[in-house]
């Protein structure tokens, strides 16, 4: 079998093409016989000796290969000879077989090409571990992603948009930035020639982006943290630019930001349930099409050096691969969805007089832990306690007797405790409205606190912070709110409550 070998450790130019002895199997692994693999930054660190795993010379450099099983080892359950497999390797997959630990073989999607099964898990489950577990990324929120045009960098894009994102790539080129587009990038930033800092501040109207995505590093990383949201997270991938920044940690203190490592190989060793799931989700989008990886070119085994070097200039756009033979072609996706960057603005919330319009429920989501506003006020009066007493049957005298209630500690009638807060929904009417939300607003109360009485004549008002927004099935949302019934001419509220109100889309 043919091999791409590292003899010694240097450039790509380096790595030399020979014919080897076919491999066998042995106990616990299994030979596959490779259709493709594709090409990841760290084989360009394993062939020059700077990668943490150092094989013995001589090796393959490529660790994401697809292909069949030609040998099972004894021992081996899960897998037979013929099967359709795709598979992390560390190192091995510039050749036509590899001897892999069968642990590390998985059996490839019903109807994917082995170009797509070399190219996605190691992208994507990196991505998604970063998105999802390590920046908690909520739709409505910004992302920035740094090198969106990598095999990372674009697999983030796609999934940011996936989450509900606004998304904003950043890369080297305007080549790059068109196909950062195609995957659905929002916004797009030349790092080369725009001011990164400048250009996020114009687009998020000086918000800042709520994740930052790095897998670049150096001299990007700073002026990125600093265009951080306040809470933002700023996801530490990597550093394809060589340099890894030295931040000031008083950055992080202003920002009131979080510095986020993300390690996927550690994670999926450490955490392999939930490796597994994220695995078991992306393979569902992949299985609906909602994801599709860039394919920047195939190489034949005699041109993966050139592949090499390719992604070392920063040439490649999403996934170089490598193929063992003519007959692995390119594949074809359905025609890529046309650019969705449009001359269009982050404000999905809008003012209308006081009230707050959010235009859908993932509008909803980014405004998390704001507030929603401060009602008019409104009077206790009488009338409002007499028919709130009629209605409840609480007619104590403190409430309707105006004669006795002259002679009480508080010198007239005072309100009900649920009466100011009764005024709740007619308050968040006034307050905000979801433009996507077919129903009203129901509520309930989970928490409440009455704090001060309320004499007949005093005015309430409410005021509202969004404190979570829970997702309900089919196509609704659980709004918790944090009112505080504030009463006029006094520093103490009348009551402070924890609102539930429901949604539906
Ligand atoms: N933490 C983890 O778990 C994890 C997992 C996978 C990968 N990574 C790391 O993430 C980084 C990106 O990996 P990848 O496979 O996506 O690599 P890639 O496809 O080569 O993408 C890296 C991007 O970085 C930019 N870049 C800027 N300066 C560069 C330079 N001097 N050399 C090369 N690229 C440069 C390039 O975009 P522009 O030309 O547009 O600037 C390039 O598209 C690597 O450092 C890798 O080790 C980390």
């Amino acid at each position: 079998m043919k091999a791409l070998l590292c003899k010694e450790f240097g450039m790509p130019d380096t790595l030399v093409l020979e014919d080897l002895p076919a491999l066998k199997a042995e106990a616990g692994k299994v030979v596959i016989s490779i259709k493709a693999c594709s090409v990841n930054f760290p084989d360009t660190l394993i062939i020059r000796n700077l990668y943490q795993f150092k094989p013995a010379l001589p090796f393959s450099p490529g660790g994401e290969v697809s292909g069949f099983v030609k040998e099972v080892g004894e021992g081996v359950k899960h897998l037979k000879v013929g099967d359709k497999v795709f598979a992390m390797t560390g190192w091995g997959g510039m050749a036509e077989e590899v001897l892999v630990d069968a642990r590390r073989v998985f059996p490839m999607l019903p109807k994917m090409d082995f170009v797509t099964a070399a190219s996605v898990m190691y992208n994507y489950g990196t991505s998604y571990h970063a998105l999802k577990d390590r920046a908690e990324l909520k739709a409505g929120e910004i992302l920035l992603v740094l090198g969106a045009a990598g095999g990372v960098g674009l697999a983030a894009v796609e999934l940011g948009k996936l989450m509900g994102a606004t998304v904003i790539a950043a890369a080297s080129s305007d080549e790059k930035l068109a196909t950062c587009r195609e995957k659905g990038a929002d916004f797009t930033i030349n790092y080369t020639n725009e001011d990164l800092r400048e250009k996020i501040k114009s687009i998020t109207q000086g918000k800042g982006v709520d994740v930052i995505y790095d897998a670049v590093g150096d001299k990007y990383a700073e002026p990125a943290l600093r265009s951080i949201a306040w809470k933002g997270r700023y996801l530490v991938v990597g550093f394809a630019a060589g340099e890894i920044p030295k931040i000031a940690l008083n950055l992080a203190l202003l920002k009131g930001c979080a510095i986020v490592g993300v390690f996927w190989g550690q994670f999926a060793e450490k955490e392999p349930a939930q490796n597994f799931k994220n695995i078991q989700e992306l393979a569902g989008y992949f299985m609906k099409g909602s994801l599709r990886p860039h394919i920047h070119k195939l190489y034949s085994l005699a041109e993966a050096a050139d592949s090499l070097n390719d992604l070392m200039n920063r040439k490649v756009v999403g996934k170089a691969v490598v193929v063992t033979s003519d007959e692995v072609q390119m594949p074809k996706y359905e025609v890529a969805k046309a650019s969705q960057q449009e001359i269009k603005t982050v404000a999905q919330v809008s003012k209308v007089g006081e009230m707050l319009v959010f235009k859908d429920l993932a509008a909803l989501k980014s405004h998390i832990g704001k507030e929603l506003g401060t009602s008019d006020w409104q009077t206790l009066t009488q009338d409002k306690i007499n028919a709130f007493a009629a209605a409840t049957l609480d007619d104590q005298w403190i409430h309707v007797d105006e004669e006795k209630a002259k002679l009480s500690p508080f010198g007239k009638t005072i309100a009900h405790g649920f009466l100011s807060l009764s005024f709740s929904p007619k308050f968040m009417y006034e307050m905000f409205k979801v433009e996507s939300a077919k129903m009203g607003l129901n509520y309930g109360t989970n928490k409440v606190r009455f704090i001060s009485p309320v004499p007949v004549g005093s005015r309430v008002r409410m005021k509202a912070t969004l404190k979570d927004v829970e997702e309900m099935q089919p196509t609704g949302a659980k709004l918790i709110i944090d009112a505080i019934f504030e009463l006029e001419g006094s520093e103490k509220p009348a009551c402070v409550a924890e609102l539930l109100s429901v949604v539906y889309e």
